[in-house]
């Protein structure tokens, strides 16, 4: 049951979701994407920080990351979307951009109550 006096609204059902399938839906004025990722859910503006893309319409994926050698090895897979305007990546459960971390894109605290996504707007 949700507290109508806090800020908790209700997205969508869990059946909704799909690991690299994230669910857009529309809270009040802001289109928000829930994404289902290892160990839970995570939800995040659909509103990309550099040009304003539709930045969770993009793919799920990964990305590359340099070891210690001279190489590069693709990892995070399913922990990453990558805005299809022009490219840029971000963590999706932090909203952090992998190339600036001072850049992120908003994210939402997510609370899951049967089958339920409810995202918590900021106050
Ligand atoms: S608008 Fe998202 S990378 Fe440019």
């Amino acid at each position: 049951m949700l507290d109508r006096s806090s800020n908790m609204k209700f997205a969508c059902r869990v059946g909704d979701v799909a690991p690299s399938k994230p669910k857009i839906v529309q809270v009040g004025p802001m289109s928000i994407g829930i994404f289902e990722l290892e160990g839970g859910y995570a939800a995040m503006l659909n509103v990309c920080p550099h040009r304003a893309g539709r930045l969770c319409e993009g793919p799920v994926c990964g990305t590359a990351r340099a070891t210690d050698r001279t190489e590069f090895i693709y990892d995070r897979e399913g922990q990453i979307v990558r805005c299809a305007w022009h490219g840029w990546e971000f963590d999706i459960k932090s909203g952090t951009c992998l190339v600036d971390e001072m850049l992120r894109a908003k994210t939402f605290p997510v609370h899951v109550e049967d089958d339920q996504i409810n995202v918590e707007l900021a106050r």
